[in-house]
């Protein structure tokens, strides 16, 4: 007799997908189009709030913890068409009454005219994405701001909205670990409670791949990347701001809630072209995915009612391995008697014995696993063995 196991943790949170950009920039292989001519935003803020009753209807009784306007880029929003998807989320669903209701923004001057306006149609927290606070890398970047507006755009924020966070890319063709330490530590002084620091990513697709793969760009190699990634723990953490989870660092209690609910392994909606979810229907995993294009997905919802391309039950196999790779993200690690009751099966002790040998993992009080600091670099390799 298969034993009924409640697969899901309370955690439930909406995506919003804008997928325009005013230009693509060449790193950047996020679902984002640069449309040109006449765009009617309010008729398609319309489809927005048709996916939004299609996916309510599946979830019906969810209060919404956390709901994420991201990008694209999200901040190219007129105020009201935030106003009205929000309006929307609070019509089929509850919305708890902390929601962290985040919106992805670019610090340009012209985009930062708009804060106020979001602030007002119910936003609380903004995560502007200035990549780099130097002038050149900037520009190489393809980034459309400067470093002046960048830090303006920061400051407005942060005397706007209760909440914000703003994200670097580091380990950059050219940089030196001197160009980061004194880059981050101006970051840290001009941050609040949170901050995301990605290590550059070739992705293929983009201008940066073609680059790279001519022998036009050159990357650090893996030794100094774990140089730069060790020197990005230390200076967090001496500043206040430990990594939660690899990327993505906080000071306690502002960690973003919309990060946690995917790596505690939620369910989330995805609403919008190219949005990934994961619903939980008559005691079921359910991965989702939408049609990338905006345009296509338009015509699809106003067909069908909802843009979904993929509707796919996960096993508990997949549940398993999912709950590993979102889980052992995070700081705080994964209970592996959740482990045990979504995939049917334990972690073998042998293989957490071996990674406790060699210093990767660790067992906390509470009892949950964790990856430790020395673990973190090679975090895919430490999943994959306490997959097997
Ligand atoms: C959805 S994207 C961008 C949001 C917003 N449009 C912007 O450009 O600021 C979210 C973040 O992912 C990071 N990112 C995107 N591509 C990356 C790459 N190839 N390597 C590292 N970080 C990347 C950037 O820091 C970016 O702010
Ligand atoms: S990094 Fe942001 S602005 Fe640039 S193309 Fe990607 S989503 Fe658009």
């Amino acid at each position: 007799m298969v034993e009924l196991v409640d697969r899901g943790n309370g955690l439930f949170g909406v995506y919003i997908h804008w997928p325009f950009c005013a230009a693509k920039c060449p790193y950047c292989d996020f679902n984002s189009h640069v449309h040109r001519g006449a765009f009617d935003e309010a008729g398609y803020v319309d489809s927005y709030k048709q996916e939004i009753a299609y996916y309510a209807g599946l979830t019906r009784g969810r209060t919404v913890q956390s709901i994420f306007f991201g990008g694209g880029t999200p901040s190219l929003m007129d105020p009201r068409s935030v106003a009205a998807i929000l309006e929307s989320i609070g019509h089929h669903w509850n919305i708890a009454p902390k929601a962290e209701i985040t919106l992805e923004a670019n610090p340009t001057s012209v985009e930062a005219e708009r804060f106020r306006g979001y602030r007002a149609a119910g936003v609380n927290r903004v995560s502007l994405g200035v990549q780099s606070l130097r002038e050149g890398p900037l520009a190489e970047l393809g980034r459309r701001h400067t470093v002046d507006e960048a830090i303006a755009a920061v400051r407005l924020a942060q005397s706007i909205f209760p909440r914000s966070s703003f994200d670097l890319i580091y380990a950059r063709p050219k940089q030196t670990l001197a160009d980061w330490e004194d880059e981050l530590t101006e970051a840290l002084w001009l941050a609040q409670g949170h901050l995301s620091l990605y290590q550059l990513t070739i992705e293929m697709g983009t201008r940066y791949f073609d680059l790279w793969n001519a022998g036009k760009l050159k990357m650090p190699d893996e030794d100094l990347g774990a140089d730069f990634y060790e020197l990005t723990q230390e200076l967090t953490r001496n500043a206040g701001l430990p990594a939660y989870e690899i990327s993505n660092h906080a000071r306690p209690g502002q960690e973003s809630i919309h990060n946690l609910i995917y790596w505690r392994y939620g369910e989330y909606a995805g609403i919008g072209p190219g949005a990934h979810g994961r619903l939980l229907i008559d005691g079921k995993r359910h991965a989702t995915a939408a049609e990338k294009l905006p345009f296509q997905w338009q015509k699809q919802v106003a067909a069908r009612g909802n843009g979904m391309t993929t509707d796919d039950v996960l096993t508990w196999e997949e549940e398993g391995d999912e709950l590993l790779v979102m889980g052992l993200r995070l700081r705080e690690g994964i209970d592996p008697g959740r482990f045990a009751k979504l995939s049917g099966r334990r972690i073998e002790q042998r293989q957490i014995d071996e990674l406790k040998r060699i210093g990767f993992v660790e067992t906390l009080p509470n009892g949950n696993l964790r990856v430790t600091d020395k673990g973190w670099p090679v975090l895919d390799a430490v999943v994959a063995d306490l997959a097997a």
